[in-house]
């Protein structure tokens, strides 16, 4: 099969607000809005933005878990929307989640060996033998002791539980593995190992992944290509070493330059300054971030700018950096960009406590 394991076209999900009997528009919010992108057979899509601006939508529009307002998700260029029931089914062993909590996405009844093996038992009767091999199996593909299998989550560590929730996604052998904020809750020594471990399955199965995160350490580490999002829309999606080098929205600016520098020899790009994201429920006209923009020009209040590629392969959304129907924005992506000549504007950014490394 030529083309994208994942293609995400036009996705848009508005949560109505309200029953609306006595009005006559339900005011919604905009959780996700006209969001595309693609991801190829073995490799890692990274999602990253401020809290709220759509990554979870985004994930479980993916798996099916809500109903997108517009837009498709095609997989190996087949709209999940029009999958009947074995269809549907067969595609859900293609593809598995992993969430942020594993304390509460473990069913704390089950022993890690029932947890990990239950997928594989949705589709297949397994003998109490094959169970136990498989659940041996499994841990063992997560750096854990198959001895584990008879411990509840709750006489695990966060560090183990994270693993056997991705054991549990590997026990169908997916080809793709949504991760939403996977190593969120787990501290620093033990989201290393984990990412580790994730890099590793991956090198082995060739197995896709959307990372979700709000951590742009943790982007840096696992990414190849990063979507920013800023209030429901993706501003930049470039490759991960080009966005981290030269970001090009004022948004990913800001935001690298929020993170907390580890190199002291790698300069900070922006002093921070104060601003709130918008509501989704009623937000900004034009570009959502020129309330927050100190590039702001007229018509950023006015047009919703449109994702334009660049020289070296991303998209940006902004009428300044990246003005469509402009050949400046073709230039290469350098210091003496005829858009953005210097290093970026030092009034530029936002609170580093929402994003950190
Ligand atoms: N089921 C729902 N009903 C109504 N609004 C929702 C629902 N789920 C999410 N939202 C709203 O949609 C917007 C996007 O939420 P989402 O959970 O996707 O953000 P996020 O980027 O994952 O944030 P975080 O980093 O905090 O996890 C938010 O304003 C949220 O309040
Ligand atoms: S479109 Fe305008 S407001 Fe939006 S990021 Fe670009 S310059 Fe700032
Ligand atoms: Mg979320």
């Amino acid at each position: 099969m030529s083309g994208p394991l994942l293609k995400v076209e036009n996705l848009t999900k508005h949560y109505p607000l309200g029953s609306g009997i006595f009005k006559k528009t339900i005011p919604v919010i905009r959780a996700v809005e006209d969001v595309s992108f693609s991801v190829e057979a073995g490799e890692t899509l990274c999602i990253v933005g401020e809290s709220g601006c759509g990554k979870s939508t985004v994930a479980r529009l993916l798996m099916r878990l809500v109903e997108p307002t517009g837009g498709r998700v095609l997989i190996d260029g087949t709209d999940i929307a029009g999958l009947k029931k074995d269809a549907l089914h067969a595609w859900r062993r293609r593809m598995q989640m992993v969430f942020q909590d594993p304390y509460s996405s473990l069913n704390p009844r089950l022993t890690a060996g029932q947890i990990i093996t239950e997928p594989v038992e949705n589709f297949e009767r397994l003998g109490r033998r094959q169970r136990q091999a498989l659940a041996a199996d499994l841990l063992r593909n997560v750096g854990m002791s198959p001895e584990m299998m008879h411990r509840l989550p709750s006489e695990l560590s966060g560090g183990q539980r994270q693993r056997v929730g991705i054991a549990r996604a590997l026990a169908l052998r997916p080809s793709l593995i949504i991760a939403d904020e996977a190593v969120s809750a787990l501290d620093v020594s033990v989201q290393a190992q984990i990412l580790n471990l994730l890099l590793d399955l991956q090198q082995q199965m060739g197995i896709s992944f959307v990372f979700i995160s709000h951590d742009l350490g943790v982007v840096e580490y696992i990414g190849r290509r990063v979507a920013v999002m800023y209030l429901g829309r993706i501003v930049e999606l470039a490759q991960c070493e080009a966005l981290f080098a030269k970001p090009v929205h004022p948004y990913t600016e800001a935001l690298i330059a929020a993170a907390p520098v580890p190199d002291p020899t790698r300069a900070r790009l922006a002093t921070p300054v104060e601003g709130e994201v918008p509501s989704p429920i009623n937000p900004p006209t034009g570009c959502a971030f020129h309330p927050r923009c100190p590039l702001a020009v007229e018509r950023c209040r006015i047009d919703v700018p449109p994702l334009v590629p660049m020289a070296d392969g991303r998209v940006v959304a902004c009428h300044v950096r990246a003005p469509a129907g402009d050949a400046r924005h073709l230039a290469p992506v350098t210091g003496d960009h005829p858009l953005y000549p210097v290093a970026m504007s030092d009034t530029l950014s936002i609170r580093a406590s929402r994003v950190h490394r």
